[in-house]
């Protein structure tokens, strides 16, 4: 946008899309760019397009201008420098991964992440030779003793998905930066204007954008936000400092032009991730989320405060055991980093086991509760994870990720109050 510094409410109307509307046709509304590629001018044009001596369209596998007043907006919201849309979270995150680490390289992370991630580091990764490395979350010691001259990385939730743990990025950014390592930090669960995790330090944001950015549950996307700088020049990042087969020989710390030099990663991404293995976000996808992301700031704090009156009620409840809600549990550490509110989830407990907390889900699948495996809805959701979003997980594991046999996880949404825990006070009578 201009020079002045707005506020996050009007960065998320306003910000990547210019005043006047659309360039092309003056839409007040960002249009749905449905094409596969953009005309060259002539020749000269299509060989500078491609030589990055000029930035435009080429073909839509790489550049969308939809996409880009989305991507342009959320390093908007997130203080970054630039962004890249990607066709899913779980996209978002392999593809920033391996835009930094390859075979042999290996990388640090914390061992609370969401079910789907932990597979990629632990299962999937390997088998591209990159070795994932899990400590449990904020245990700065156990990150240190797991760096080595092999880290490439080192990745965190900023609230982890279910366990609900905030972590100290601020404390897992000195260690980083003390190796020479960027943090990526998954702020899924912790979409701005509840935090902005590159203010305190992180180089690195990813959003999965299928959940509260977009918060209608109706697409799936993701983006990855770079706050910009990071020094690649160290020779360890060899996808930065050697000649890069996937473009043209290119050494992407060191022969961009002077403008491109701090935004490395995203045209990396662009060029050699996203151009050549395809994980393109749809267009109409894209629209979607912007039609989201106008609203987030007004729908987070409702999901927020809804979810900390539900938080409070549990912990009341004589059937639940146990309550964890960020500013709850974890009030210095959400003081700090969520001051503007602690997100819509919540999780708690039952009296009993998993067989109990099945059956309280199950009698929650209701009017205004759905089971599914989502969060970040308008609507309210359940789901025992255990059981579902992370059953592929070993009973190890699943401890090491917080998530108890008896846990169950709410996405708590927008519907009124008195709706809401009534709906969970007649499902817990199901025990
Ligand atoms: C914290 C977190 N990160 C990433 C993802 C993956 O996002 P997507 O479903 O858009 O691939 C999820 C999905 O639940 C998530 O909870």
């Amino acid at each position: 946008m201009s020079k002045r510094q707005y506020h996050i409410e009007t960065l998320a109307i306003h910000a990547g899309q210019d005043a006047h509307g659309d360039p092309a046709t003056n839409a007040r509304a960002v249009p749905v760019y449905r094409t596969t590629a953009y005309n060259f001018r002539d020749s000269k044009h299509g060989a500078d397009l491609f030589g990055l001596r000029e930035l435009g369209n080429i073909y839509a596998r790489l550049m969308n201008p939809t996409n880009d007043v989305l991507a342009k907006r959320i390093a908007a919201l997130e203080g970054g420098a630039a962004a890249q849309t990607l066709s899913s979270g779980t996209a978002a995150i392999f593809f920033t991964i391996t835009n930094i680490a390859r075979a042999g390289d290996e990388i640090v992370a914390a061992s609370n992440l969401y079910g789907g991630t932990f597979s990629q580091f632990d299962a999937i990764l390997p088998n591209a030779g990159i070795k994932a490395n899990f400590t449990p979350v904020n245990d700065f010691a156990a990150v240190e003793a797991a760096i080595n001259e092999k880290t490439r990385l080192v990745y965190v939730e900023a609230v982890g998905n279910p366990a609900l743990d905030v972590a100290d990025i601020e404390g897992y950014a000195a260690i980083a930066h003390r190796h020479g390592l960027p943090l990526i930090v998954d702020a899924t669960f912790a979409p701005p204007p509840l935090l902005r995790a590159l203010d305190h330090g992180a180089d690195l944001v990813i959003h999965s954008l299928s959940k509260w950015i977009g918060g209608h549950g109706a697409g799936i996307g993701g983006v990855v936000v770079e706050k910009g700088g990071f020094d690649w020049t160290n020779p360890k990042f060899a996808l930065y400092n050697e000649p890069d087969a996937g473009y043209h020989g290119l050494r992407f710390a060191h022969d961009l032009p002077e403008p491109l030099k701090p935004i490395a990663f995203s045209i990396r991404l662009l060029t050699v991730g996203i151009r050549n293995q395809g994980p393109t976000l749809a267009p109409d996808a894209a629209w979607i989320f912007l039609q989201g992301v106008e609203s987030l700031p007004l729908r987070i704090a409702r999901h927020s405060e809804n979810a900390l009156a539900v938080a409070k009620h549990l912990q009341s409840h004589p059937k639940v055991a146990w309550v964890k809600y960020p500013s709850l549990t974890q009030p210095e550490l959400a003081a700090k980093y969520l001051p503007n509110g602690a997100g819509g989830v919540v999780v708690f407990g039952v009296k009993g086991g998993s067989d109990e907390a099945r059956k309280v889900t199950d009698a929650a699948n209701g009017e205004i509760f759905s089971i599914l495996a989502n969060v970040g809805d308008a609507k309210s959701l359940i789901i025992h994870p255990a059981s579902t979003t992370h059953s592929q997980l070993s009973d190890e594991d699943l401890r090491k990720g917080g998530v108890a046999p008896e846990l169950i996880r709410l996405s708590i949404g927008l519907e009124h109050i008195d709706d809401i825990i009534a709906a969970l006070d007649e499902a817990l009578e199901a025990i």
